[in-house]
């Protein structure tokens, strides 16, 4: 998890269950501006919850997510400004990981509004 964008990115206590599952209890994190943090767990241990709450792509049960000091908790993923690499099915084959990386920033330059899968 990198803030690139020269903004930091704040965690707040965020919590998520799933059902009856506690999968994150107040998650906090503060993280500056060029920072690189990396999520270490066991599997099932909640890291990809956690970047899903940070893209929008899940909804956190209690807690605040702030971007640049804004809080986004309640803002749709388009509206973010945040890149997410899914860990399996949703790369594309035929592109090196550079190119994937690079799709979003791309397609976003061609055209603002333009969907991306
Ligand atoms: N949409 C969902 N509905 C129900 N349970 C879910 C859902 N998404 C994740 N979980 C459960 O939440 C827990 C955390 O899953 P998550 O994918 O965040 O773990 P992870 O740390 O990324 O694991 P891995 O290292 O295997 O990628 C797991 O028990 C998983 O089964
Ligand atoms: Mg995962």
């Amino acid at each position: 998890m990198a803030s690139t964008s020269g903004v930091p990115v704040k965690f707040d206590k965020i919590a998520k269950s799933f059902g009856v599952v506690r999968v994150l209890e107040e998650l906090s994190l503060d993280i500056q501006p060029g920072e690189f943090l990396v999520l270490l767990g066991a599997s099932g241990s909640g890291k990809t919850t956690a970047l899903r709450i940070l893209a929008g792509l899940e909804t956190a049960s209690s807690g605040r997510i702030t971007i640049g000091g804004n809080d986004v908790t309640d803002v749709l993923p388009k509206y973010r400004d945040v890149s997410m690499v899914f860990q399996s099915y949703a790369l594309y084959p035929h592109k090196t990981v550079a190119e994937n990386i690079g799709f979003p920033p791309r397609s976003r330059s061609a055209g603002a509004d333009r969907s991306i899968a």
